[in-house]
């Protein structure tokens, strides 16, 4: 049997997850893997805050070093989220030899090149399964059992308040405004909701997993971002008529040197997998040139959840004899020889309003044609107020021939009124 004296950083809803599993799974922990986890300090900012486990008061401080520095804590565990100060907190530990485990996708992302070279430089080990996607082990999978694969696409719902969001807008035709309050009254979105509905929570994970899908370091601020609040319930609706359903997915692909990451609103076919995932759950859909196509589905955020990707890398860590880092290289550039293009190629969908009279669809197929862009499906509802609801869904188009089509169509006779990529086709 072999102890190890960890700390905590943090004790919210993840740590006291982590806590309750640790203690909960001890003796099978122990007859699994041999390893016994002694807890010996816990940072938290507010000692007498009411907790969701009954935490030993003896073992809470308010001093980080008591966790960072301490020779005998051989194991970090950090659930504060946020950049600072946990970027600090743990370069720290790295740099006194600590494995650390973080569930911290925004400090990850942002500043995984000082956390990497921490590592390397002091031997530690750093894991993150706990990241992305919570209970899903989609870091482990991409980095191990995948690694005899050249992995080129990666489509996933990589955040639940979002998918939950969609879900009800898209079963209930519920307005964005009214299933967002519902979410934060129940608890699953933030009381400021915007780095969940604005994607920036999907880039950070999108970010992480591209960089170790690809080899390559994906910086976050490549990867392009489009949140869910300018959604309307319309296009849901017209969506659904045509056999498509909307998701906020985190998209990378890798053609050649050349990569594309973005997190954006996107229709899907209803016959695509990604559609059956509804609610909070996640699941991450890719691409392999020798596994072909792939999904892992489940909980993606919770207590219990994250606290089963924390454990399992603390077991991880535990059974290795010297740590695990990524292969790229390691700064926070795109690596060299690639480049990220904004110019992807999917279908799009667009809605537009019209006058309803001769020409005007003319004039929409002219704007398209002009830059190669072939329709795929087309419909036109009752005109209301003399204005025509038109939406069409082409075929493969690149991105900037659609802007420069979009910008031609607007006028006076016409407006597109939304435009939503189409992947899967
Ligand atoms: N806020 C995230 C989500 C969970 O809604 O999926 C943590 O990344």
């Amino acid at each position: 049997m072999r102890t190890i004296i960890v700390g905590f950083l943090g004790c919210g809803n993840i740590g006291c997850g982590v806590w309750k599993l640790l203690n909960e799974f001890k003796e099978d922990l122990l007859h699994r893997s041999g390893v016994e986890f002694s807890i010996k300090k816990i940072l938290v900012r507010d000692i007498a805050k009411k907790r969701d486990e009954v935490v030993p008061r003896h073992l809470l401080t308010t001093n980080p070093a008591d966790v960072t520095d301490d020779p005998e804590i051989e194991m970090v565990l950090e659930f504060m989220g946020g950049e600072t100060p946990a970027t600090q907190y743990m370069l720290r530990a790295l740099q006194m030899g600590k494995t650390v485990v973080t569930a911290n996708k925004m400090a990850l992302a942002l500043n995984w090149h000082l956390l990497q070279s921490a590592a390397e430089k002091h031997n530690a080990g750093l894991y993150y399964e706990a990241a992305v996607c919570g209970a899903i082990p989609v870091i482990r999978t991409t980095i191990d059992s995948l690694q005899s694969n050249r992995i080129e696409e990666i489509m996933g719902i990589v955040n639940g308040t979002t998918n939950y969001i969609l879900t009800r807008m898209s079963q209930e035709g519920s307005d964005y405004a009214d299933v967002l309050r519902d979410a934060q009254r129940l608890g699953l979105a933030e009381p400021d909701p915007t780095s969940d509905v604005e994607g920036y929570d999907a880039a950070y994970k999108i970010s992480i997993l591209s960089s170790l899908a690809f080899h390559a370091r994906v910086p976050f601020d490549v990867v392009y971002r489009q949140g869910i609040s300018q959604i309307e319930t319309v296009d849901i609706a017209y969506g659904k008529e045509l056999g498509y359903t909307l998701k906020l997915l985190a998209i990378a692909k890798r053609q050649g040197n050349v990569i594309d990451a973005r997190v954006h609103p996107t229709f899907i076919p209803d016959s695509h997998p990604l559609t059956s995932v509804n609610g909070s759950f996640n699941a991450i859909f890719l691409h392999g040139h020798a596994c072909d196509d792939m999904m892992l589905f489940g909980r993606g955020a919770g207590s219990a959840p994250t606290a089963s990707a924390v454990v399992s890398d603390m077991l991880y860590a535990a059974s290795r004899e010297t740590p695990r880092h990524p292969t790229f290289r390691n700064n926070n550039e795109l690596a060299e020889g690639l480049t990220v293009t904004d110019d992807w190629h999917c279908s799009f969908y667009l809605r537009l309003s019209a006058s309803d009279r001769p020409g005007i669809m003319a004039h929409i197929t002219t704007c398209l044609g002009n830059e190669g862009i072939s329709i795929r499906n087309l419909m036109q509802r009752d005109a209301v107020d003399g204005r025509a609801q038109i939406v069409l869904i082409t075929h493969d188009a690149g991105e900037c021939a659609v802007r420069n089509a979009v910008e031609a169509i607007n006028g006076p006779d016409v407006q597109v009124e939304s435009m939503i990529r189409v992947e899967g086709n």
